[in-house]
């Protein structure tokens, strides 16, 4: 267990500055999950932490030392890599024992280390076969397995489930989360998954070309995002944004333009919308998906930024070329100026969720 400090953190290859100063805190034993479009610098923020590249300038600190000349073995780390990089010739056993062996750990304690590792993971039965032997879940099992019995003080994921098919990464999601209860231990996790990110995270960091947007709990992003690009980025299917003009506030001038944001969840099916002229989106529609439990409708509204997408409940009987009405709730709007800031939201304004989460 032990906290992670990343000081004004830059990092360049060549003359491209790839990590444009981050700062931020993993507290001890917070499971904290980086964000961020392709190519952001997720796994080069990552790789910095382990020591496996160095650092331009800055400071990173592992349990109150800094470390940045540290190499990675000696900072109390361990990575997990979306390619499982087994030994292909050594059983399952001998792939989590390797690192011990060559550490010179005695060898009761490894087998102990090792089967308490295995049965950490289910995976007791596993331990004598080859990897060529087991499925791609279990496989990435051996390689978490492997992170464990070096007793790391931070655990460090890049996308160790985008390998997995989907049914695997719900199980190994629900795996490493437990894992991260019952170890106690501070995590920092790579993903490009909504769903990971949102459920398993203690705080998420949303990242963009190399600067850190907004670090928060996953309802603190979700229901109120600091600027459009955490907005659009945090929630699947995006949030909607039509072009607005301000009647009232406090910041801007009356009549000055912004964007609406609104998530298609928020946006009401006819006979719930509000009635009045405010809050109402009108469109056509362009397209229906129906998934079972909700049905996707896209509808070309006027002035709005492609598509205006809205999720309801069950099924839906529009089709395309209809013309529909939908409301938006007022408590459920978001409005950015023109730089793309958020107006703050008040507490009072926000679904129930939201409360519970600040
Ligand atoms: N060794 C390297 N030499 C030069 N450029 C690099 C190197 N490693 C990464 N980069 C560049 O740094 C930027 C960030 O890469 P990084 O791998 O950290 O992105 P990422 O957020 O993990 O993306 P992805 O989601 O696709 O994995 C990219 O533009 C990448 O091309
Ligand atoms: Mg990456």
């Amino acid at each position: 267990m032990a906290e992670v400090v990343l000081r004004e953190v830059r990092k360049s290859f060549d003359t491209v500055e790839v990590i444009r100063g981050v700062s931020l805190t993993v507290r001890d034993g917070e499971f904290v999950v980086f964000v961020g479009p392709s190519g952001c610098g997720k796994s080069t923020l990552l790789r910095l932490i382990a020591g496996l590249e160095t650092i331009t300038s800055g400071e990173v600190a592992i349990d109150g030392r800094r470390c940045n000349d540290l190499p990675p073995s000696e900072r109390g780390i361990a990575m997990v890599f979306q390619s499982y990089a087994l030994y292909p010739h050594m059983s399952v056993y001998d792939n989590m024992a390797f690192s011990l062996k060559l550490a010179h750990v005695r060898k009761d304690e490894i087998r102990e280390r090792v089967e308490r590792a295995a049965d950490i993971l289910q995976g007791r039965a596993l331990l004598e076969r080859k990897p060529k032997a087991l499925s791609g879940g279990q496989r990435q099992r051996v390689a978490i397995g492997r992170a464990i019995v070096r007793e790391p003080k931070v655990f460090l994921f890049d996308e160790p489930l985008s390998n997995l098919d989907a049914a695997l990464r719900v199980q190994m999601r629900i795996e490493i989360a437990k894992l991260h209860r019952d170890l106690d231990t501070t995590i920092v996790y790579v993903t490009h998954d909504q769903v990971e990110a949102m459920t398993m995270a203690s705080r998420i960091v949303v990242l963009n070309a190399g600067l850190v947007e907004q670090i928060g709990a996953p309802l603190e992003l979700y229901h109120r995002p600091v600027n459009r690009f955490v907005a659009g980025f945090i929630g699947s299917p995006k949030m909607n944004f039509l072009p607005g003009t301000l009647i009232a506030a406090t910041r801007a001038a009356k009549g000055s333009a912004v964007t609406v944001g609104v998530r298609p969840e928020h946006v009401l099916p006819p006979g719930a919308a509000p009635s009045g002229e405010l809050g109402r989106i009108r469109g056509e529609v362009a397209l229906v998906e129906n998934l079972g439990e909700s049905a996707l409708i896209y509808l070309r509204v006027p002035g709005a930024d492609g598509l205006t997408l809205c999720r309801i409940e069950g099924a839906s009987m529009v089709v395309d070329g209809e013309r529909m009405e939908l409301g938006i709730s007022p408590t459920a709007l978001h409005v950015f100026d023109e730089a793309g800031v958020a107006f703050p939201r008040t507490v009072d304004a926000l679904p129930g969720a939201a409360r519970r989460a600040s």
